[in-house]
């Protein structure tokens, strides 16, 4: 089989590391992919930008180009904008299966109004919210309401579209930025202003195989990971500013098992509800962002795509053979094979601690271009996936960084402790000028508590 993985993050290079795993996987093609997918065993990048056969074709179309071309059996789609564009619509035309869902269900995450207005729909448990037009009128609901208050910006925002508001008046600043100053232009033109929740956050991806012919047959199927955590904040402790994904951890072990029950009950099986009776053909993940409650877990957000940095933490520590799992997601014929697929969907019994190198500077100005040293590693229980890296054009064997993020150590223990242990031993043996990195993900204290 031959699989193409859209994206460029470490998260693509997870997928596409995963995916290789598996016998049935003869190549990976990685468009555009990063100085990760480049040298992992049976991965070929290929990019756009470079192909004669894609001349005067950008974006999804270029994609759709490249997957036709080169004859794929499947798409698995890493990122959320190819999403909202439309991607998996144009490449299902082309008879390729994808793995990420249509236009309609990649609004739950291209639309917090659209998110905000299903969760109300189908009872799926979050915070009450409003939606404006008008910064007026947002602001008086803001003075109405007072703070703590949270403002969502509409459309996609790469991570810059929420302000939590601990008074009302960095909660005005937020409407005057999105609403008048147009910072992040029409994404923040309508806003969701939502109630402030307080408790500690987890993200919970799931393989969702919804389509109307798989609910009519009874086999419409969504299949929850093991909880995750990411670290989002630049510093120790949960301190500074936000960034992208300072380090993921897998599973959780201060998530209760009563809490996973509500999850399911409150916001799994609504939000299932709700795919089968909008009739949306959702064949992808879904990501849940869930703030546990004293009074339960309530959803923050829905992305239609798995987490980055968690899939760096979770694909180590899936069990199954992934090209499988995404196979039966995409369910060609409509049998219902992810409910098939089901007995098989198993986790190591252990844990995986992935910190992330970022450069120096990061969240705000950094310097690109330096060169990275990595340890060799034959410990099967560590993984380096590498993010913002690629090649340079001058010297091919020469390892650069090109982003903020660069890269995330990943190494699997037994118990969290040796999880942690070998993920820091093994960063402590990376090297780039600038290099920055948190101490302790995965640690007690270092998650977000959610407190103002
Ligand atoms: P979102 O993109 O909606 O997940 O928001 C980004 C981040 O803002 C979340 O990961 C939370 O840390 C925080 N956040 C969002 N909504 C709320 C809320 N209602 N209460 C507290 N924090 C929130
Ligand atoms: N880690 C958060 C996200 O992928 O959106």
């Amino acid at each position: 089989m031959k699989i193409l993985v859209v994206g460029s993050g470490g998260r693509e290079h997870a997928i596409s590391w995963k995916l290789a795993q598996s016998d049935s996987v003869d190549e990976v093609i990685c468009v555009p992919g990063n100085g990760g997918t480049a040298t992992e065993a049976k991965c070929r990048n290929i990019n756009p930008a470079d192909c004669d056969y894609t001349v005067d074709l950008k974006g999804i179309d270029a994609v759709s180009q490249v997957a036709s071309f080169e004859q794929v059996d499947m798409v698995v789609v890493g990122p959320e904008n190819p999403l909202a564009e439309g991607i998996a619509d144009q490449i299902w035309q082309c008879r390729i299966p994808v793995v990420g869902p249509k236009f309609k269900g990649a609004e739950l995450e291209a639309s917090k109004d659209t998110a905000k207005s299903f969760m109300k729909k189908y009872g799926v448990a979050s915070a009450a919210s409003e939606t404006f037009t008008d910064a007026e009128s947002a602001a008086a609901y803001i003075k109405k309401h007072g703070a703590p208050i949270v403002i969502k910006a509409d459309g996609l925002a790469a991570g810059k579209g929420v302000v939590v508001a601990p008074d009302e008046k960095t909660a005005l600043a937020a409407v005057k930025d999105f609403m008048q100053d147009n910072t992040l232009g029409k994404a923040g033109s309508k806003l969701v202003i939502e109630d402030y929740l307080q408790g500690v956050e987890i993200s919970v991806m799931a393989a969702v195989s919804v389509t109307p012919e798989l609910a009519a047959a009874g086999k419409a199927c969504i299949l929850p990971f093991v909880p995750a955590r990411d670290h989002k904040r630049l510093l120790d402790g949960a301190k500074g500013p936000n960034t992208g994904g300072m380090g993921a951890v897998t599973p959780l072990s201060d998530v209760t098992d009563e809490q996973m029950k509500l999850f399911d009950e409150n916001i799994v099986q609504p939000t299932l509800k709700g795919l089968i009776a909008e009739k949306w053909d959702y064949r992808g993940f879904i990501f849940f962002g869930v703030m546990l409650c004293k009074d339960g877990p309530k959803l923050l957000e829905y992305n239609v795509r798995l987490g980055d940095p968690e899939t760096q933490a979770l694909l180590p520590l899936m069990d199954c053979d992934f090209a499988e799992m995404c196979t039966a997601i995409a369910d060609v014929q409509q049998t219902g094979t992810l409910k098939a697929f089901a007995p098989k969907f198993k986790w190591k019994k252990g844990f995986v601690c992935s910190p992330v190198a970022v450069s120096g500077g990061y969240p705000a100005a950094y310097e690109k271009g330096k060169e990275i040293h990595l340890p060799e590693t034959k410990d099967a229980a560590v993984k380096i996936f590498i993010a913002g890296a690629d090649y340079s054009k001058d010297d091919k064997q020469k390892l650069v960084t090109t982003g903020g993020r660069v890269l995330a150590a990943s190494a699997f223990g037994d118990s969290f402790e040796k999880a942690y242990e070998l993920a820091y031993k093994t960063m402590e043996k990376i090297s780039f000028d600038k290099m920055f990195y948190r101490k302790d993900i995965g640690l007690p204290g270092a998650a977000e508590s959610g407190e103002l």
